[in-house]
């Protein structure tokens, strides 16, 4: 069988196994296109989330890393959360523990811990409320205190520290793929492109966001070009965005600002390893409920904010 017909006929088996296992398929925007392309919901963390916490199944097949699974396991612990790549990590939710997060708490007793969506179960239960890229500003400003202990990414930290009078306190985590782009890049398409929109992820660096026109998540950035009425885009993300991108608005040019901003570990989920999944029902992701419990918490303070 040539590896089209290979393709075509995993995605027969998929279609058919997602059905047995009455199981739903979540894909993050970095997803491998082929991914993305079977799911029935493509989007950023916070819509993924929200759809992990209300979709109907009894399934949930998590295309994306490991923390987006655990997340999913918190919100519906009575629900089978695989994690089709096993070991698909986020570095940058293993930059700090929950440990360390405890000694920070004891050094500021009176700042509230706000926790990026991209942390392990563990860390977040050891904070006050989560937040995505889509909600940081909105989630800072809802705390009361005005001392706040954000982790793990620098970058979207002081991005919201621009948008709120608290006193936000970054930890020195960033992603590996964001934290790459520089500023000499925005410059350099611009030029070529005189009449591109540029548009940045917040886990982008600050020198970079102040060159951008702008900020937003993943479904933010796809939103924006799809509904402007500018025709090209210079994106400043990871590049599997522009899949999506292209099938929703195929009319706009889109140029990524860093071609090889690739997140490896988003790229590990297959074909194969979905069906695999399915028919196996592994790897599945869990988290044991003492922790779960607490992590819960700071989730569903996140999705309960209008
Ligand atoms: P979004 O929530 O914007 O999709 O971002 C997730 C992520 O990991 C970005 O690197
Ligand atoms: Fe983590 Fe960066 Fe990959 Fe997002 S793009 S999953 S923050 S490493």
């Amino acid at each position: 069988m040539d590896r089209m017909a290979d393709s075509a006929h995993i995605v027969e088996e998929i279609v058919k196994l997602k059905e047995e296992r009455n199981a739903i398929l979540l894909a993050h925007n970095y997803q491998p296109a082929e991914i993305q392309d079977i799911a029935d919901l493509t989007g950023d963390s916070l819509e993924l989330s929200r759809a992990a916490a209300t979709m109907q199944g009894g399934v949930i097949v998590f295309c994306g890393v490991d923390f987006m699974a655990e997340t999913a396991a918190i919100l519906s612990p009575q629900k089978t959360v695989l994690l089709p790549a096993e070991d698909a990590c986020c570095p940058m939710a293993q930059m700090i523990t929950a440990d360390e997060l405890r000694l920070a708490k004891e050094r500021h007793p009176d700042a509230a811990v706000v926790c990026y969506v991209n942390t392990t179960a563990d860390v977040k239960a050891e904070s006050d409320i989560c937040c995505t890229s889509s909600n940081a500003v909105k989630v800072v400003n809802s705390v009361g205190q005005d001392t706040i202990i954000f982790v793990p990414d620098r970058n979207l930290g002081q991005y919201a520290q621009r948008f709120t009078k608290k006193t936000i306190l970054p930890w020195e985590g960033f992603c590996i793929v964001h934290d790459r782009i520089t500023p000499a890049q925005v410059k350099e398409a611009r030029a070529i492109h005189p009449d591109a929109v540029v548009l940045v992820h917040p886990e982008c660096r600050p020198d970079v966001i102040d060159l951008a026109d702008y900020v937003a998540s993943t479904s933010g950035i796809i939103r924006h070009v799809c509904t402007s009425e500018k025709k090209e885009f210079i994106i400043g993300t990871e590049v599997g965005i522009l899949h999506r991108i292209a099938k929703q608005c195929p009319d706009k040019t889109c140029y990524s600002l860093l071609s090889d901003a690739i997140c490896r570990n988003m790229k590990k989920t297959s074909l194969e390893k979905v069906r695999n999944s399915l028919a196996t029902l592994q790897p599945r992701i869990t988290v044991p409920e003492e922790v779960a419990g607490r992590a819960r918490r700071a989730i569903e303070r996140m999705l309960s904010l209008p």
